[in-house]
């Protein structure tokens, strides 16, 4: 069985993928598969387009990687690989779509606008602080809790470099939490809720990345019927946008007392040392290796 993981990319997560590629490719190659990793490259598809491989993992996050651009080109490669196909993968990976979607279901959200560039607005329409994201992209990159009017300007201009759709949503206070999404076809499980208990004011970049710079907690201590809904909302969210194999599903818990709200699915979670996935692998009995062989197994069957 020879499996090609691409990893890496041109997305401003590419550091992340690097780690996720390097930990994946490490994972397989202990479980005794043949693995090729690519550095996956835009402007230089041949390494992709000649893939021999009979199954691809998709190390990549970002742009171009958990958007659906890359999962197309395996689909007419006729290359199967791990995780959500194209339209999942784009819905997941547009903010505000997924948002419509997840409302529709009944999910509760934030709440949020869209601005594009060439916007009107000097202010936030939800009041300070208030978030102020790039409608694609990930670990936080491009994002502002903006207290002000200026910080909000300079928040829309920040996240215009990365995304021309910029998602202003109502700042929630509470706990951040997560849900890791398993998918065996017939049966959508969810794993041990996770919260995530950042060093800095917010679960920013470093405290995503930064060995020590935030604290895990599985299983989240939670009331039952918390936990109960959180499972249930993630397994629908990741069934809602159509996703396969395995997601991850972050929400915040208002500190007011009131239900959970998504924030986002993500249909390629990280798998850094410092991840999430892994540490909600790990709760249910599965180490790092064993996680991604379930996932390919789970792919082949
Ligand atoms: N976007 C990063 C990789 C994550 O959600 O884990
Ligand atoms: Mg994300």
């Amino acid at each position: 069985m020879e499996i090609a993981v691409i990893y890496g990319g041109t997305s401003s997560e590419r550091d992340v993928s690097l780690s996720t590629g390097k930990g994946v490719i490490e994972a397989l190659r202990r479980k005794g598969y043949t693995v090729t990793g690519i550095d996956f490259n835009p402007e230089e598809l041949s390494p992709i387009i000649n893939l021999k491989a009979d199954l691809a993992f998709i190390g990549l996050h970002g742009k171009y990687g958990e958007d659906g651009s890359i999962q197309g080109l395996l689909d007419i490669l006729n290359i199967p690989y791990v995780g959500s196909g194209v339209m999942a993968s784009a819905l997941a990976m547009d903010k505000s779509r997924a948002k419509i979607l997840f409302d529709a279901a009944g999910i509760p959200t934030a709440k949020g606008t869209v601005a594009c560039s060439g916007h009107s607005l000097t202010a936030s329409p939800y009041g300070y602080p208030v978030v102020v994201k790039p409608n694609r992209e990930g670990s936080t990159i491009g994002l502002t809790i903006a207290e002000d009017d200026t910080t909000f300007q300079k928040g829309l201009e920040a996240a215009l470099e990365f995304d021309d759709h910029v998602l202003i949503e109502s700042f929630v206070s509470g706990r951040e939490l997560t849900v890791s999404v398993i998918d065996h076809g017939n049966d959508v499980e969810a794993l041990p809720v996770i919260e995530i208990v950042p060093k800095n004011k917010y679960y920013d970049y470093e405290a995503k990345y930064e060995p020590g710079m935030s604290e895990h907690i599985v299983p989240a201590r939670l009331d039952d019927d918390i936990t109960k809904k959180l499972k249930e909302w993630s397994v629908k969210a990741h069934k809602e946008l159509g996703c396969k194999i395995y997601s991850r599903v972050d929400f915040i818990l208002p500190n007011d007392g009131s239900d959970p709200i998504i924030l986002e699915v993500n249909t390629l979670p990280g798998m850094t040392p410092t991840s999430l996935y892994p540490d909600a692998a790990r709760a249910v009995g599965l180490s790092y290796d064993d996680m991604v062989d379930r996932l390919v197994k789970l792919t082949l069957n």
